[in-house]
This record gives structure tokens, C-alpha cells and sequence, in this order.
């Protein structure tokens, strides 16, 4: 079966998913984009050969489609996953759901109701590198799980419009490290303690937002996870996970560019690490839609649930919360 999927939005992160749809995906076939922009949609309905239509209804009642992927701004996710899971299609939704818990509760209420299946993009899940951490923990290689530290740093913020309407650092940007900490540790969280700094650019502190953060997560097994975060780091897109147990580590470091080394007087020169999260995680975002595509065609639940989408939403309003009160905050205080 050919799953046929339409692309709700096209902007950064909906051209990227248009072109592997197109190009990368076997099983999959785009079906057409819409945009409120309509010469967005135009220009990557042009590039890939489908239709751009001039509404939502257009696209989720086009003709054989079978899913959709919302890509559109995140405050817009919610009405567009109603939209989708009213019309009966599987739905893959990016991150975050949306960033008010009650509007999630709406969002997730209607997909139970309507039995649709709804997947949340957290991609980072598919990287092979982090999954090989994953799966170590998860198979007792490390022995008993002390602490999982994740490293998340952008090689430049995103543009000052994009951090207005972002929902914050934590629920825009850790939300990735959120979903990462219970993924490795396999258990929840029960509280968080966040802080926060602007040290790179005074405009993000002016739009209220933060670009520097360590987080300290304590999970219900009793291990701990430690997040620190930057929206610039000079070297490039920097994630790490290291997994430290009872029997040992094991790491996911960055890859460089190409394998090619210099060695001089002056020292050991190795190729800059990837600079955009495109490059850095281009197979984790083909693995991810090759789990949604097999789940749609085999009416299978999909990899990653709307409950995973709200247990981090529950979790970075903890951050939110704990950064602005300079104190702990236990998850159950966000939703009890
Ligand atoms: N998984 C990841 O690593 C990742 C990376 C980047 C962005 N994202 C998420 O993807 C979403 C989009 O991010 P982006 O960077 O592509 O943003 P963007 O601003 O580049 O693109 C958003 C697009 O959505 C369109 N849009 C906004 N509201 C709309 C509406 N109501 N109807 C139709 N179109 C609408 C805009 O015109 C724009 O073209 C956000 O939720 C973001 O958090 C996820």
C-alpha cells in the first residue's frame, strides 16, 4: 500500500518533510501542501510536482489521501489535529502539541474519540545514534542507570519573530531533551529543577525568552537526568547523550563532516561537526516517517503517542515554572 500524506504548512521544517516524502520515504507518496502563505505552498507544490490547495478542508478531503503532517506554527497544531482526526486520517504532528495543557487534553480527547492514530515528531528518538544509547540502557549493557546527561546546543538562535511565537526556550527547544530523558531512562518524571540566563543576544531577553539553560530532572526510579542547552554554540549543532550505570557509560557523540584528519605542529585537525539540524538528523527524520508510514498502512498505533507529546508538555511548563520561581517543581504541581 501506497501511503499518501499532505503537508500542513511550508516552512523550514514542512519543506524538509516534503522533499524526503517525495524523495526518501518507500511507501509514501506526498498528496499536496497547503500554506496560509499561499506562495509558500505554491513554490513547494511546484518543486515536487503535487497540488497546493487553497484551504485545510481542501487537502484532508482531497481525494485517497490517508494522513496529514502538521507543520504549521504551534499554535495552530490543535485545531489542525481536530481537522484531521475529524476527517478519519492518520495525523503526525511536530512538536510540540501545543503549548497550554488544556488545549492538548482537547486535541488528544478528539483522537480517542475519533480513533485516529496521532504521532508526535519527536525525531531525536530515530537517531541511531541516540537509539544505540536507548537500547544499552534499556538492555542493562550499562547495568543499573545512574544519570543520563544530555548536551543540546544550536549553532545560532532562530529568528527573533520565530522566539516570539516559540513558546520559550523550554517548551520550544528542551521539549527535544524532555522527550530524550524519559525515552532513555524509561521512566517518568517527578520533578524538575531550571535555570536559566540570556547570554548571547540581548533582543531574546527584550522578547522574554532565555537562550542558556541547565535543567536537572529526577525521575521516578530514582535516577537523574541533567540537560544543558544553548542556542549558539560556535562549533556547530552539538547533541550528546551520555548513559552513566552501575556497570559503565555509553555515549552518542557528534559525527564530523568526513573522516579526513590533519595532523600539524600546531596540533590534530578534524572536520567541523554538522551545523544544521537538517544535516545532523536527516536520518532520524527518514527512520521516523518510515515507523509512521508502516504504522498507517498496518493500522498499527504510532511510535510516538499523544501522551508522549503531553507528559513533556506537563514537563517543561515543571521547567517554566521552576525557573520563574527559583525553586523545584514537582511534575504532580503541573498536573495532579
Ligand atoms: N522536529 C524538529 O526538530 C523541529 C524543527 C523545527 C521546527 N519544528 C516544529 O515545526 C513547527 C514549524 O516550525 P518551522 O521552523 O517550520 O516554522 P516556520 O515559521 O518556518 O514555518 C511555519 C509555516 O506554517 C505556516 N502557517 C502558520 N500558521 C498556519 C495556519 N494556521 N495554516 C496554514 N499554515 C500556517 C506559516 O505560513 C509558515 O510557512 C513548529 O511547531 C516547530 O516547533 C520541529
Amino acid at each position: 500500500m501506497t501511503v499518501r500524506i499532505g503537508i500542513l504548512g511550508c516552512g523550514r521544517i514542512g519543506r524538509m518533510h516534503a522533499e524526503l516524502l517525495s524523495q526518501r520515504v518507500p511507501g509514501a507518496e506526498l498528496a499536496g501542501v497547503y500554506d496560509v502563505i499561499p506562495a509558500a505552498a505554491r513554490a513547494v507544490a511546484e518543486q515536487f510536482g503535487v497540488a497546493a490547495t487553497a484551504s485545510v478542508d481542501e487537502l484532508i478531503t482531497a481525494d485517497g489521501i490517508d494522513a496529514v503532517a502538521i507543520c504549521t506554527s504551534t499554535e495552530s497544531h490543535v485545531d489542525m489535529i481536530v481537522a484531521a482526526a475529524g476527517a478519519g486520517l492518520g495525523v503526525f504532528c511536530e512538536k510540540p502539541i501545543a503549548l497550554d495543557l488544556k488545549l492538548v487534553d482537547d486535541a488528544l480527547a478528539e483522537v480517542e474519540r475519533t480513533g485516529v492514530g496521532l504521532h508526535v515528531g519527536f525525531n531525536r528518538r530515530f537517531d541511531p545514534a541516540h537509539r544505540a544509547v536507548h537500547d544499552a540502557v534499556a538492555g542493562g549493557k550499562i547495568g543499573e542507570l545512574h544519570l543520563l546527561r544530555i548536551t543540546s546546543r544550536d549553532p545560532a538562535p532562530p529568528p527573533l519573530g520565530y522566539i516570539a511565537t516559540s513558546g520559550g526556550l523550554f517548551l520550544d527547544m528542551t521539549i527535544h531533551d524532555f522527550d530524550m530523558a524519559r525515552f532513555v531512562t524509561g521512566s517518568e518524571v517527578v520533578e524538575v529543577s531550571a535555570a536559566g540566563a540570556a547570554r548571547i543576544d540581548p533582543a531574546i531577553a527584550e522578547a522574554g525568552d532565555i537562550d542558556t539553560a541547565a535543567i536537572t530532572l529526577s525521575h521516578a526510579d530514582g535516577c537523574l537526568t541533567v540537560i544543558d542547552n544553548s542556542r549558539r554554540a560556535v562549533y556547530g549543532y552539538d547533541q550528546r547523550l551520555e548513559a552513566f550505570g552501575s556497570e559503565g557509560l555509553m555515549a552518542s557523540e557528534n559525527a564530523p563532516a568526513h573522516g579526513a584528519v590533519r595532523h600539524d605542529a600546531a596540533g590534530t585537525h578534524v572536520p567541523p561537526i554538522a551545523n544544521f539540524f537538517l544535516d545532523r538528523y536527516t536520518a532520524s527524520f527518514v527512520l521516523q516517517w518510515e515507523a509512521f508510514v508502516g504504522c498507517v498502512a498496518e493500522r498499527r498505533p504510532p511510535p510516538v503517542t499523544g501522551s508522549d507529546g503531553r507528559a513533556t508538555l506537563v514537563i517543561g511548563l515543571a521547567a517554566k515554572r521552576s525557573f520563574a520561581e527559583h525553586r523545584s517543581v514537582a511534575v504532580s504541581e503541573i498536573d495532579p
